[in-house]
């Protein structure tokens, strides 16, 4: 069943272009400019008035709520907040018949989510779910959804379930925008035939699990790793840090690239790897410098490029470069060679990558 691949895991990555293309798969019509989502086409008024929309999750869900923040609010302009689900539970949050509160889960069991849901709903909030597991119990108790059709996810660690995430609120942030006169039919024509080429994308640089590989097998004794991104990279640098910990139990932190200096930057030295997540597009002159401050410091810098980069390759220990697309669409790439990154390496040291110690596929006790 692991359709010869050593794990599920790793079966699962390679699956991504298949299910990313599944997600979308009926709900674009790219050449034409057209997203149907029966969920929000169903309920677009609500959307449309929504005066705030809170994302509540757990885990790598809680950073797919992330990059959602960044692409609702960049093109949908509408106001977003993402909290924890089990914060949001007991903090006796502000909520309101006003708001939208989209929820997230692969399992769609987890119990913090599930108890935010019902919180939100005793407020009168309209309550959205984003889940994989279709008939799960989050499906069931919110009001409407959309399914993330990434197939089984056997892996504890989650892989495919957060790039097909990431691709529902991508096609919300883009339909909202449209609905919204933010974006002109042109634009979202555009962006969703950018989004066309990425499981094509995913396929070729899959290819680089060898020099992946090749990298793990340097840094696999590291104690400590520090993930750096910003703007839509800033969530992947956290997801990276979480896939790294949680698989190979090396202590890994993920830090939007700028905070370094806020602290983390006393822990740079010649025994610290650092993934630092450099597309052309994002802020890319703000990461240089950010990536020769660590240099200055002997830090060993690990690089996600856009192809053809020239500059960080200059100083960079060790450059993976991902294919050019639309910086808003980044993440589903340069989330690839980290999730291989961490894989390699939990491989290396003998870990069971498939079910690590003290973790559950469903959180279902809060
Ligand atoms: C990380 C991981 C967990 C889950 C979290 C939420 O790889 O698997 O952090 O993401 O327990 O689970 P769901 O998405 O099922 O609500």
């Amino acid at each position: 069943e692991k359709g010869g691949y050593d794990h599920f895991m790793l079966k699962e990555i390679y699956e991504q272009p298949k299910a990313i293309l599944d997600t979308y798969r009926g709900r674009m019509l790219a050449d034409e400019g057209i997203i149907r989502m029966a969920g929000i086409d169903d309920n677009m008024n609500k959307f449309l008035n929504a005066e705030r929309i809170i994302i509540v999750a757990c885990g790598t869900s809680w950073h797919g709520g992330l990059v959602g923040e960044y692409l609702i609010e960049e093109f949908a302009r509408i106001p977003v907040e993402v909290e924890y689900a089990s914060e949001f539970r007991y903090r006796n949050p502000i909520v309101t018949s006003k708001d939208i509160v989209i929820a997230i889960s692969q399992s769609g069991e987890t119990a913090d989510t599930l108890a935010a849901i019902k919180l939100a709903k005793s407020k009168g909030a309209f309550v959205f779910g984003i889940c994989n597991v279709v008939g799960s119990s989050i499906a069931r108790e919110t009001h409407a959804g959309a399914y993330t059709h990434a197939g089984p996810e056997i892996g504890v660690a989650s892989t495919k379930a957060f790039t097909t995430q990431i691709t529902v609120l991508t096609l919300i942030a883009l339909k909202l925008a449209s609905k919204k006169g933010e974006l002109s039919k042109p634009e979202l024509r555009s962006l969703l035939q950018k989004m066309q080429l990425i499981p094509g994308k995913i396929e070729a640089l899959l290819k680089i699990d060898d020099k992946v590989k090749e990298i793990a097998a340097v840094y696999k004794d590291a104690p400590n790793c520090l993930y750096l991104g910003r703007g839509f990279n800033f969530p992947v640098a956290l997801e990276g840090a979480l896939k790294l910990k949680e698989i190979s139990y090396i202590h890994a932190e993920g830090y939007p690239a700028a905070e370094m200096k806020h602290g983390p930057i006393a822990l740079i030295d010649e025994n610290m790897p650092i993934v630092v997540i450099a597309t052309n597009k994002g802020h890319y002159e703000k990461v240089v410098s950010n990536i020769q401050e660590i240099k200055s410091r002997s830090g060993k810098i690990i690089a996600i490029v856009t192809e053809g980069d020239t500059q960080v390759k200059e100083i960079a220990d060790h450059v993976i470069e991902i294919p050019e697309t639309e910086e808003a669409l980044t993440p589903l790439l340069t989330t690839i060679p980290l999730q291989l990154l961490s894989y390699h390496i939990a491989v290396m040291l003998g870990k069971n990558v498939d079910q690590p110690r003290n973790l559950a596929k469903s959180v279902t006790v809060e």
